[in-house]
């Protein structure tokens, strides 16, 4: 059978970094995101060919990228038939702008309905999550949180709406500093930080309380408090990262100079925060008001600036 779904991927306001089980991506921490758009990832499912293909953004997949889709496609069903898949985005892959997330999301969706299963939104969350963790969050639009689940075979880690597309009209600027692919891989990087980190303890402990403080500013649409709690948890995640052994750092000079240029923003008068995630780039959370002139600013620094909004869930085409 044939199926084509397409998701937004999700940046986190609270951040996932580390996993309590890498096996299935239970995660360290839980975490709170928005689902962004008009970035999306389509993708279309063949269920019963002659040989597995996998075709992302032109280019078919082979080696370990390959082998990952195969995984998960065996999740879906141990005694598969061979699959083709096509896979874009409009928007760069593995540049720290959450890609991931979008593609496995839409993988779940499209694949499960190809394959004549009929999975609730939770239980392709929970499979969306094995392919990458963050994929979890992106079935739904809006704000969404992924719990950290306490059962053994993660069938309790998954999203669960916090608040829909509608409640809360925000912008999300994308300042591309970069749109290279990374040289270490989120999974890498986290593994490694989560190993050598002696900040790695601190990060898990305080997570819980990051996403309680989120969640009631998303409920209250108190801008200053999630804005807050956003740069707090990045800059704890980040602190992590640069004192693994040997350090993971993603950020350029040019991504120094945005955040910068943010608190500065901020000192104006202007509601604007900064968030990263595994790479470069950084993206400023704000008001359609204030949009305009802090894309002005992030353009001293960076050629492309994209506006996203706030999204809505994965749907079947
Ligand atoms: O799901 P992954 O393996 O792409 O990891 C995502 C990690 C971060 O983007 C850094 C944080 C997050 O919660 O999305």
């Amino acid at each position: 059978m044939n199926a084509t779904a397409i998701a937004h991927p999700n940046i986190a306001l609270v951040k996932y970094w580390g996993k309590r089980n890498r096996e299935l991506n239970l995660p360290a921490v839980p975490s709170l995101s928005v689902t962004l758009a008009p970035f999306e990832t389509r993708t279309s499912v063949e269920w019963g060919t002659d040989t597995d293909r996998f075709e992302i953004n032109g280019t078919v997949a082979h080696g370990d990228a390959a082998d990952r889709v195969a995984r998960f496609l065996d999740l879906i069903d141990g005694a598969r038939p061979p699959v083709s898949i096509t896979s874009t985005n409009n928007f760069p892959t593995a540049a720290g702008l959450a890609s991931s997330s979008s593609a496995f999301a839409a993988l779940a969706l499209a694949a499960t309905k190809a394959a004549g299963q009929s999975p609730t939104l939770t239980q392709l969350s929970t499979l969306a999550r094995q392919g990458s963790g963050s994929a979890s969050r992106s079935l739904w639009g809006g704000f969404v949180t992924w719990s950290l689940g306490a059962r053994p075979d993660g069938t309790d880690s998954h999203g669960h709406a916090i608040a829909p597309q509608s409640h809360w009209d925000l912008r999300v600027l994308v300042a591309l500093v970069s749109d290279e692919k990374k040289a270490v891989s989120s999974r890498e990087g986290m593994n490694r930080t989560q190993e050598t980190s002696p900040l790695f303890a601190g990060w898990v402990e305080s997570g819980p309380s990051d996403v309680t403080e989120a969640e009631e500013a998303v409920r209250s649409r108190d801008l200053e408090r999630l804005g807050t709690v956003m740069e707090h948890s990045t800059m704890k995640m980040v602190g992590t990262m640069f004192s693994a052994q040997p350090a993971v750092v993603y950020m350029k000079p040019a991504t120094v100079a945005v955040l910068h240029t943010v608190t500065a923003l901020r000192s104006q008068g202007i509601g604007a925060w900064a968030t990263m995630d595994a790479g470069p780039n950084v993206k400023v959370l704000t008001t359609s008001d204030d949009a305009s002139r802090v894309e002005a600013a992030l353009r001293e620094h960076v050629q492309t600036v994209h506006t996203l909004h706030v999204g809505g869930p994965a749907y079947l085409v």
